[in-house]
């Protein structure tokens, strides 16, 4: 996600943001900007790359007088990483200068419509057009036009203007991402983020959704969409800075698991239409003959984002009617694959630079296939080499450990076995109205953390743990056992639950930890019954089933319960309890959570 500085005060202005930016660096960006205010004009100082880059070309000299200003580090979501993509945007008369987290679900739309109007955009992203909607839509009062300005808007947006129309000004509107503004005396500020704030007040306002901000060097007020001034709650931060970083979580791994209910909404985002349709950004060229000519589909990953990819080619199978495959890269890219024009082939990779994946990418090509990437990397070499896109909009990942990354996989997997079925005219968009409620309902599987942190002190005593699950319980249950392995160093195996019998039984003896999955209504009595198998050798079983599932607790010595959604979508939440297990499991050990040993957060090399 990107990062957002604003201030209003008595300092030099230019510092105050480039420290503001640096302490937000962690969040990940791909490019950066200031804004500066001074004598009746803003001038906007942007490059893609690193801050460092930034720092070269800001007029230090020319500002140094300059006491308010914004500055943000963007993580691209639409638009590749380039100078003129970086924030902050300006309209076309440079009165109004605007920078914005998060996604403008109608933007392509409103772009049209401003440039019908004579607008002249500069850049390929969705908030260029909230700075020309500021343009088109003043009449005298700053105020009044951003109100006017984010009636027009639909989707995410932490959004902070300065105009030469209303000098010595900040205004912000926050609506599903995050803003803070920081008290000072003499001087206010804003950020995404409360680091950026430290330096020089402890003392915060945490907007709400729906609420503006106006600042001033000495003074902050808040109103609500009408206009009406609310009195704020003031919030102490009592962090340091490392634990602001993470929000207050002790570690990213849990800060991003609680970030999915968010990420899968902001991977949703302006991808269901109004008539109940798949659509992907412009620029999505499969089209429908494409779509109809296929007659295989190879899902090709690592890791994690494998495992996504064995849950996508149950969707394609299922909902499409055509045959799908998921196969390790490392794999597919020396076996000579059996690739055709027919095949399509879906690269799954969180970084966009696994080079295993990157090689299966080319070797797919290279074989006349059409490919299709997943990725969360937005101008990374995955996604500039494939034919199509489908950006996870999950934000930085920092963790080696992947969480909100294989979620986001999982429903972008989703969308497109939706998209493919609906253009080869096969009836799916029945899942749409389940897929809506995704985000609720992981909510909802996050607020049984401290059960799931006792079974965990559980399962971290023992040296060994068997995953066991059906179809797609089976490839949630190969994510939860790497989850597990990788970051608690708990040796983990998972087996399709009938397969048990034919070897792995041997090892399963007086309380051996056997997480079972059962989720899947087609195969539960089956499930039940290897479940049975193990319990009567004295297995330690957790059951893992829907909410109103009695039958399990006749079995299982541990039961999480997780809401009922259609069996398709159900690795998506049913993978969360798993997620904190391996979490609380790795605490309790004592290892390091963030940076597992051995382990990289991109392997780049083969
Ligand atoms: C998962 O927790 C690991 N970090 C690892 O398996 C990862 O999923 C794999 O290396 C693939 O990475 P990618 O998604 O960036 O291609």
């Amino acid at each position: 996600m990107c990062g957002i500085v604003g201030y209003v005060g008595k300092r030099q202005v230019v510092p105050v943001l480039l420290d503001g930016l640096r302490r937000l660096e962690y969040r990940g960006y791909d490019s950066a900007g200031v804004a500066i205010a001074q004598n009746g004009t803003v001038k906007v100082s942007k490059k893609a790359g690193r801050l460092s880059e930034l720092e070269e070309v800001v007029p230090y000299e020319e500002f140094s007088q300059a006491t308010i200003g914004i500055g943000h580090t963007r993580w691209a979501t639409h638009g590749k990483p380039t100078d003129d993509n970086a924030h902050p945007h300006q309209d076309c008369t440079g009165d109004f200068t605007v920078i914005h987290n998060g996604i403008i679900e109608n933007y392509a739309e409103l772009r049209r419509e401003l440039k019908e109007k004579g607008h002249v955009f500069r850049s390929e992203t969705d908030t260029e057009v909230i700075a020309h909607l500021f343009e088109e839509l003043y009449e005298d009062n700053l105020e009044e036009t951003m109100k006017k300005v984010i009636a027009r808007l639909e989707g995410s947006y932490a959004l902070v203007v300065v105009s030469v129309r209303d000098k010595n000004k900040l205004l912000a509107a926050r609506q599903d991402s995050p803003l803070v503004i920081g008290l000072g005396k003499g001087e206010n500020l804003l950020a995404s983020d409360i680091p950026a704030l430290l330096p020089y007040t402890r003392e915060t306002i945490i907007m709400e959704d729906g609420q503006l901000a106006i600042l001033t060097e000495d003074s902050v007020t808040i109103k609500d969409i009408k206009g009406n001034t609310i009195e704020p709650k003031i919030f102490h931060v009592h962090w340091d800075d490392v634990a602001a970083e993470k929000a207050g979580y002790e570690h990213f791994m849990l800060k991003e698991i609680h970030e999915q209910p968010k990420a899968l909404k902001d991977t949703l985002a302006g991808r269901i239409t109004e008539d109940n349709k798949v659509k992907f950004a412009e620029g999505f060229a499969l089209t429908p003959e494409m779509v109809r000519d296929i007659e295989k589909v190879y899902l090709i990953a690592c890791g994690t984002a494998y495992h996504a990819g064995l849950v996508g080619k149950h969707l394609i199978e299922k909902l499409v009617g055509i045959p799908a495959e998921a196969d390790v890269a490392s794999e597919f890219r020396y076996r000579d694959p059996l690739v055709t024009d027919k095949t399509l082939v879906v690269v799954v990779s969180q970084s966009g630079e696994t080079a295993d994946t990157l090689a299966a990418l080319r070797e797919s090509k290279a074989r006349g296939a059409r490919v299709v990437a997943v990725t969360n990397v937005v101008g990374s070499s995955v996604a500039r080499e494939a034919d199509d896109v489908i950006y996870t909009w999950a934000g930085p990942e920092i963790a080696v450990a992947s969480t909100k990354a294989y979620t986001t996989q999982l429903l972008a997997l989703s969308l497109f076995a939706i998209y493919l079925a609906q253009e080869r005219g096969k009836e799916a968009t029945y899942l749409l109205e389940e897929i809506k409620k995704l985000p609720e309902k992981a909510s909802r599987v996050l607020e049984t953390e401290a059960r799931i942190k006792e079974l965990a002190e559980v399962i971290a005593k023992h040296d060994d743990a068997f995953y066991i699950g059906r179809g797609l319980d089976f490839a949630v249950s190969l994510e939860g056992q790497l989850k597990l392995k990788e970051i608690s160093y708990i040796h983990a195996e998972a087996y399709p639950a009938g397969e048990l019998k034919h070897g792995t039984l041997a090892l399963i003896t007086e309380g051996t930890p056997v997480i079972s999955l059962a989720t899947q209504p087609s195969l539960y009595e089956k499930t039940v019954s290897n479940i049975q198998e193990v319990k009567a050798r004295g297995a330690y079983v957790v059951g893992i089933v829907k909410e109103g599932d009695e039958k399990i607790n006749e079995h299982a010595d541990v039961v999480i319960n997780i809401p009922e959604v259609n069996p398709l979508l159900s690795p998506i939440i049913a993978v969360l309890p798993l997620q904190l297990l391996s979490y609380y499991a790795a605490v309790a050990r004592g290892e390091d959570v963030d940076k597992p040993r051995n382990l990289a957060k991109s392997v780049t090399v083969e």
